[in-house]
């Protein structure tokens, strides 16, 4: 069926094409991932991104305007051009894209919320490898610049389940690799596509965010690197770093964005960005901060590769917040962080009297808090920090932040956080991955856990290592929250095993995996020493008898048969 067109498929015409539903749409922690294969099959992406529009819009759908960006990962491209054929064939008046289909997330959050636009598709997989044989996704982002929350991403699922029939201009093809205005008739009414600079809005915000002039001044003392993992964030590293603060080129690695990230795993941690790490062990460098496929997540070493864990990273900012000129301005209502990220944010929180949010896994869930007024900063231990700037966490946002910090103090990433842990004591924290085990594997390890926490022996139980080190049980559940501000409930976030110490042991299973299942298990141990050199001890080293409860308990190795974690952060 075709809207006016006259005869032989006319230019701009709208097709309605019947489709069927596929299984699986159903959005993860963070839209839609599968591999590559699976986006690329008839009307596979095509439903879901009708599916998006319907949803995310509902009756604003027409006439609405909508931002698309990715992280120029393979099939973004394809992708970009079918959202702005299905939204010019529903009504949408104006898609805002950057050049050549590329935004970092947090510059797409940010392009949402200021140009007020009423929602944007992210294409990107985060950190999971792309190219032809990699991973690609789609997130729909509302109107406040951030993630769909569970009521729109579950109406999106509800949608794809039935659809039946989705509307396009097959022949609407903008050419992306130039800036400008472009307006197109659909059936007599106006589309607009503006191909915007990728870079040019986000590095004009950021100026407005920090001192540029202070970090600048403070880099000329420094040697620094930025890794962008071959990802999105090099031109707006080259941008901020090299045009602004006038550095070298050598200080940006990686910085060309490839569409299969030079087929690597673009994810900041300490064995994904190993090159990075062995680099800064030489000690000729004293920062580093890494970047995630989309610019999202970010990773900070110090001098010899000091390893700073987002948990503490958040809990440093948090401290620290007042040498930043946004945070001086718009002042400091309190802090969130995820279920499974450490306390060591609460306690900051708690000496300076100010509130902190404990939410589920998940950036969309910060998005209520912040609307509110409630917070300005928060993270999650998944390389994840920002602030209410935009509405999606934010990778260079976070170095900018620590390069305020470090200036303003005048010490170095390692003394920074050892007087932190003087003043707060510190939050040991690790977290084990165990990455594509069979789902029924990851399923009967949940169940097991499950009935553990139901069974009243657990609660008053003590768990002791096999070297008689001992934790007794104060609480332990299935994480469920209930949003303060809309009252939504989310269930079964997390098992928690909380123990009289403060110390935690936490399972979950990711939810950003595209196939098969990824384990995650999350140990932290709270220690406040009266001799302050225990807080260099290492981490691995400390929380070995937790590590050893929580794999014994959870009979993780007979269930999945792993010996080892894929990756340990
Ligand atoms: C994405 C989300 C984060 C989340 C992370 C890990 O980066 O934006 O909010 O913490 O994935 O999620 P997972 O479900 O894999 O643990
Ligand atoms: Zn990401």
């Amino acid at each position: 069926m075709s809207c006016c067109g006259s005869g032989a498929m006319a230019p701009n015409t709208i097709e309605t094409i019947a489709t069927a539903p596929f299984d699986g749409q159903k959005p993860g922690t963070s839209g839609l991932r599968k591999s590559v294969g699976v986006f690329q099959q008839p009307h596979y992406s095509e439903n879901f991104i009708q599916s998006g529009l319907t949803a995310g819009l509902g009756d604003k759908l027409k006439g609405a305007s909508l931002a698309v960006g990715g992280d120029g990962r393979f099939f973004c491209k394809e992708a970009a051009q079918l959202i702005i054929k299905i939204a010019a064939a529903n009504g949408v008046s104006k898609v805002v894209i950057g050049q050549n289909g590329i935004l970092s997330t947090p510059a797409c959050s940010h392009i949402i919320r200021k140009r007020q636009l009423c929602g944007g598709f992210i294409l990107t997989a985060s950190h999971n490898p792309g190219g032809p044989k990699g991973d690609f996704g789609i997130k729909y982002n509302i109107e406040n610049g951030g993630p769909a929350p569970e009521a729109i991403t579950n109406e999106i699922y509800e949608i794809s389940k039935s659809i039946s029939e989705y509307k396009i201009v097959p022949n609407l093809k903008v050419d992306l690799e130039k800036l400008g205005t472009y307006k197109y008739k659909i059936c007599g009414s106006e589309f607009t596509v503006e191909v915007i600079d990728s870079t040019a809005d986000y590095v004009e915000f950021m100026k407005t965010i920090f001192d540029f002039t202070t970090i600048k001044k403070y880099l000329q003392s420094q040697k620094v690197l930025f890794n962008a993992m071959s990802g999105v964030t090099g031109p707006y590293l080259r941008k901020i770093f090299v045009e602004e603060m006038g550095l070298s080129h050598d200080c940006c690695l990686n910085c060309d964005p490839l569409p299969d990230f030079g087929g690597k795993h673009p994810d900041p941690n300490l064995t994904y960005a190993k090159d990075l790490v062995d680099i800064m062990e030489e000690g000729k460098h004293d920062f580093a901060a890494a970047f995630d496929g989309d610019g999202d997540r970010n990773m900070i070493l110090g001098h010899k590769a000091f390893f700073v864990t987002p948990c503490d990273s958040l809990a440093v900012l948090a401290a620290n917040l007042d040498c930043i000129p946004y945070f001086k301005e718009n002042g400091v209502k309190g802090f969130a962080r995820s279920m499974p990220t450490s306390e060591a944010v609460d306690k900051v929180a708690q000496l300076a009297g100010k509130e902190c949010y404990q939410v589920p896994t998940g950036w969309k869930f910060f998005g209520n808090l912040m609307d509110a007024g409630k917070i300005n900063l928060c993270g999650e231990e998944s390389f994840g920090t920002g602030s209410d700037h935009i509405r999606e966490k934010d990778g260079i946002w976070a170095a900018l932040a620590w390069l305020s910090v470090l200036a303003n103090s005048g010490k170095s990433v390692k003394d920074l956080l050892f007087d932190h842990w003087t003043v707060y004591g510190r939050n040991f924290f690790t977290r084990y991955d165990y990455e594509n085990v069979s789902s029924d594997a990851g399923d009967k390890m949940m169940e097991l856990l499950t009935k553990l926490i139901e069974d009243p022996k657990t609660k008053s139980m003590t768990f002791s290592d096999p070297t008689g080190k001992s934790y007794k049980m104060s609480h332990l559940d299935n994480f469920e929250y209930k949003d303060p501000i809309d009252g939504s409930i989310s269930k079964n976030q997390g098992i928690r095993f909380l123990f009289e110490d403060g110390s935690r042991i936490i399972y979950r299973l990711s939810g950003t995996g595209s196939s098969g299942a990824t384990i995650r298990i999350y140990v932290e141990g709270y220690e406040k020493y009266a001799n302050p050199q225990f807080y260099y001890q290492d981490a691995q080293e400390v929380l070995k008898p937790l590590v050893t409860i929580a794999l014994r308990t959870s009979k993780l190795k007979e269930l999945t048969g792993r010996e080892e974690p894929t990756v340990i952060t």
